[in-house]
């Protein structure tokens, strides 16, 4: 996958866990174009290993001269988001994927309800510097735990104005997807982004409601889980490779200098999927891609996110 090279110029915290990161080209020029809700996968190099995560550009899509995004540090997670927060300074250098768009707007829709939570209000400042410029009508949902968590409150208070409906948790203001989503416009599209249980719920409500599939629109990239190390074996590169705990199946491919295809990296898109040969064991599937009945058959898996439980894999790769 061809990549982009840039430096950080400049590095911001936002909230206590929040910083925000700002891209340039190394060589002066303007970034590639994107929309509202893109997405880029940084390659970070840790401890010797190649981490490859992505993220949501938060500029407006009408400034290519740097890209924004913003991390939030997971104590919990494979090290990528501390590595961000506690090594990466202004000046270091990075390859970047071209921006790709899992979660864009409708373009059609008559008005837009945009719904966050927490760090899932990233792809949507993009989106809402779409959504200004073309005077679209949208509402803007945002929950966050504390007002001291609130990333980029006061901000978008600036630009939505009356469209901003904030819900901070300690002070026990609540979302109510009911009323939101049960008293909307035909034509009106949903979009979501921020922990499952959030985006749970809004599908579970729209579909309540009867909101046609294709009305509702979620961005939920998975970290890809740490679990037991197995062994997987590459048919058309001829390799046999281990998966160690903290790694997952596609980092494994590629660090045994193996090519293969990825978009989100987090089991949403379907991009990396790989035909399952042979097994003896379990698939344990992570992703919200494949089916229920996909998953039943052992003959697909998304190696982003999918781990498995055998002694044999063998892998169409
Ligand atoms: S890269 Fe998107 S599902 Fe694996």
């Amino acid at each position: 996958m061809s990549t982009i090279d840039v430096k950080v110029a400049a590095i911001e915290q936002v909230t206590t866990l929040v910083k925000h990161f700002t891209f340039v080209k190394e060589d002066g020029s303007v970034l590639p174009a994107f929309s509202g809700g893109s997405h880029v996968v940084i390659s970070l190099s840790i401890g010797g290993r190649v981490h490859r995560n992505p993220y949501s550009l938060m500029g407006s899509p009408e400034d290519t001269s740097a890209y924004h995004i913003s991390v939030r540090r997971q104590e919990r997670s494979r090290g990528g988001s501390v590595y961000m927060h506690d090594n990466v300074t202004v000046g270091m250098q990075f390859k970047i994927t071209y921006p790709v768009n899992l979660f864009s707007l409708a373009k059609k829709a008559r008005k837009h309800i945009l719904i966050a939570g927490g760090i899932g209000i990233t792809p949507f400042m993009s989106q809402i510097a779409d959504l200004e410029r073309l005077g679209a009508d949208y509402e803007l949902h945002y929950a966050f735990r504390a007002p001291e968590h609130g990333a980029f409150a006061e901000k978008l208070n600036k630009t939505c104005g009356n469209r901003l409906h904030c819900y901070i948790d300690s002070v026990g203001e609540r979302l109510d997807l009911s009323v939101l989503l049960g008293n909307q416009p035909l034509g009106t599209h949903v979009y979501v982004c921020g922990p499952n249980a959030m985006v749970v719920s809004v599908l579970e409500v729209a579909r309540n409601f009867g909101w046609p599939e294709n009305h509702v629109h979620i961005e939920q990239f998975l970290a890809p889980p740490i679990g037991e190390p197995f062994k997987i074996q590459l048919a058309r590169s001829n390799k046999e490779i281990q998966v160690p705990a903290d790694m997952s199946m596609l980092e494994a491919i590629e660090a045994a200098g193996v090519e293969a295809d990825f978009l989100c990296r987090g089991g949403a898109c379907g991009r990396c999927e790989l035909q399952v040969l042979e097994t003896d064991g379990a698939l344990l599937h992570h992703d919200h891609f494949l089916t229920d009945a996909e998953k039943a058959s052992c003959k697909k898996i998304m190696p982003c996110v999918s781990r498995a439980k055998c002694e044999r894999l063998l892998l169409d790769i």
